[in-house]
């Protein structure tokens, strides 16, 4: 039997997959030892730990490799210090899963990186779509003083290992305010490179082949 074919309502207003069954919320509390200056991360909790700092509503099919999950993400603005807003950041659990981001609204940047460390900073506006290779982690910042508002798409049975940036310090660049309206990339001190085991862990076949 073959899935019915269906259809959402993007709403860019309230950054939501209309009538999409999947729902997740990060408070600014969950987002704990994510950002560098920790003194202005306190004073954000003290302000609004419960608040919602980024929600997801998808749609998921089914889990297969041959089907897609969708869904929108909705991202408020603003910095930790000069900081700007970010997701925690991920790479897929399998590896060699793609995803596409679509802006609709704000302005963002996907920042990633490869299993060995080669960084790429992409900025998106709306309009713009974001193509995220198999294997590279991933995470959107917040560049704008405006909700960032993206569709997104992956295959459906992609997962996602949050610890690897965990176990690396956090990621190799962090996107910093430059004083002058825009961003700057400032190397991250505490990063550390991954392993070589940890790297053909990750790229799989792909290194033996
Ligand atoms: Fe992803």
């Amino acid at each position: 039997m073959i899935e019915e074919p269906s259809l959402f309502d993007v709403s860019v207003a309230e950054g939501r997959l209309q009538g999409a069954e999947g729902h997740y919320r990060k408070h600014y509390a969950d987002l704990a030892g994510l950002y560098a200056d920790q003194a202005s991360f306190a004073a954000l909790l003290a302000e609004k730990a419960g608040d919602i700092a980024y929600e997801v509503t998808s749609f998921t099919p089914g889990g297969k490799t041959s089907d897609l999950i969708m869904g929108v993400t909705r991202m408020e603005p603003g910095q930790v210090g000069r900081e700007f807003f970010l997701t925690r950041g991920h790479i897929h659990a399998e590896g060699d899963r793609p995803e596409l981001y679509y802006t609709l609204a704000g302005r963002g940047l996907m920042q990633m990186e490869s299993p060995e460390g080669e960084v790429r900073l992409i900025e998106m506006k709306p309009g713009q779509v974001c193509y995220v290779p198999p294997f590279w982690i991933h995470r959107s910042v917040n560049l704008g003083s405006e909700t960032l508002v993206m569709f997104f798409a992956y295959p459906a049975d992609s997962g996602q290992d949050y610890g690897i940036i965990e176990r690396s310090g956090g990621m190799r660049v962090r996107v910093m305010d430059d004083g002058q309206g825009g961003w700057v990339a400032e190397d991250n001190p505490d990063w550390r490179p991954r392993s070589a085991a940890e790297v053909a862990r990750i790229m799989g076949d792909e290194v033996a082949a």
